[in-house]
């Protein structure tokens, strides 16, 4: 790591609250985004490293973090690392303090020897330098299948702690949404999206599958993630809610739904960027879970 004046590097400093309230209020002032509501959700993921520059008053000026993102990619089970929270405050940019971040960060991955690391950016021109590809996801759209079984269902609710205790129980011992493409385990983010997605219903049906969905503007009902030792079919899972919707659009690859639906090219602003061996990728139409972006 260079030297730079009055600024040091520290990472892996989550046990120490001082410096990780730091790296919340760059991340409160970058993005607006509050990282400790994670504290009322169980915590944040054990698994995370900051890379960071402080100075010497210690605000944190840079930063991004590593952590485990085990994914399974057509069958495959992959080590896999994912970054996040990518920043520097704005009277230090320029000086190739994000540059110094990332090196130490991929530095780290390659150490440890994960065959992927993924992001997601709307800036994918700061990460092709260093070996990061695009790649497009889709969404899955059809008609609603009908037919389906009815199971007991209940509503989660995110201010509950037993709510957030079986969340975070069946999240940690899920079955992936997809055998195409899905994160092993993505417990922590599952829950912080859920709780900055106030549209998002979480539906737990019978004992082991939670359901994350929302009603789309146009009428069509949003299957974004399941999560749960089972992952029932969409039929039945369309019968359990009780969701009245001709139209069905799927957030994820729907191989495990007993249902297919035409795979629609994202056009959103965040790009999934995967740097990877080529032999490793995805090869059909896939999403990340919005439940699992990071
Ligand atoms: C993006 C950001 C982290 C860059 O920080 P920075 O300290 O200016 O970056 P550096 O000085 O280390 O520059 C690293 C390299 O990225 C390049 N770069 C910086 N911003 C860029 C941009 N918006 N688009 C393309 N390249 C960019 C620099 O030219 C430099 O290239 P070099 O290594 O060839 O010299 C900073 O502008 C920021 O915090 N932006 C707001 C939050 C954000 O967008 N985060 C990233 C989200 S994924």
């Amino acid at each position: 790591m260079p030297v730079r004046k009055d600024l040091s590097f520290r990472s892996g400093y989550f046990g120490d609250p001082a410096a990780s309230r730091a790296l919340a209020g760059l991340l409160q002032d970058v993005f607006g985004i509050d990282v400790t509501i994670m504290d009322r959700l169980g915590g944040s993921d054990p698994t995370g490293i900051p890379f960071s520059w402080f100075d010497a008053d210690g605000a944190c000026i840079a930063n991004i973090s590593a952590f485990s993102l085990p994914l399974v990619i057509d069958g495959v089970s992959l080590r896999a690392a994912g970054l996040q929270s990518g920043a520097v405050r704005p009277g230090h940019r320029g000086m190739g303090l994000y540059r110094d971040v990332m090196e130490a960060a991929l530095a780290h991955c390659d150490a440890e020897g994960f065959a992927a690391v993924a992001l997601l950016t709307d800036t994918p021109a700061l990460y092709g330098r260093y070996g990061f590809e695009p790649l497009a996801q889709h969404r899955f759209a059809g008609a609603a299948p009908m037919g389906g079984t009815a199971g007991p269902v209940r509503r989660l609710d995110l201010g509950s702690a037993a709510d957030i205790a079986l969340l975070r129980r069946l999240l940690d011992g899920r079955q992936p949404v997809s055998d195409c493409f899905a994160p092993v385990r993505q417990t922590g983010m599952f829950l912080f999206n859920a709780a900055l997605m106030p549209d998002v219903r979480l539906d737990l049906i019978g004992e082991d599958a939670v359901v994350a969905w929302r009603m789309a503007g146009d009428g069509a009902f949003e299957l974004l993630d399941v999560a749960g030792t089972r992952i029932p079919r969409l039929a039945d899972i369309l019968a359990s809610v009780q969701a009245a919707a001709a139209q069905v659009v799927v957030h994820f690859p729907p191989d495990r739904l007993e249902w297919q639906g035409e795979a629609l090219a994202d056009t959103g602003e965040m790009v999934l960027m995967l740097r990877m061996a080529k032999t490793l990728r995805p090869g059909g139409p896939f999403a990340l879970s919005p439940m699992a972006e990071f």
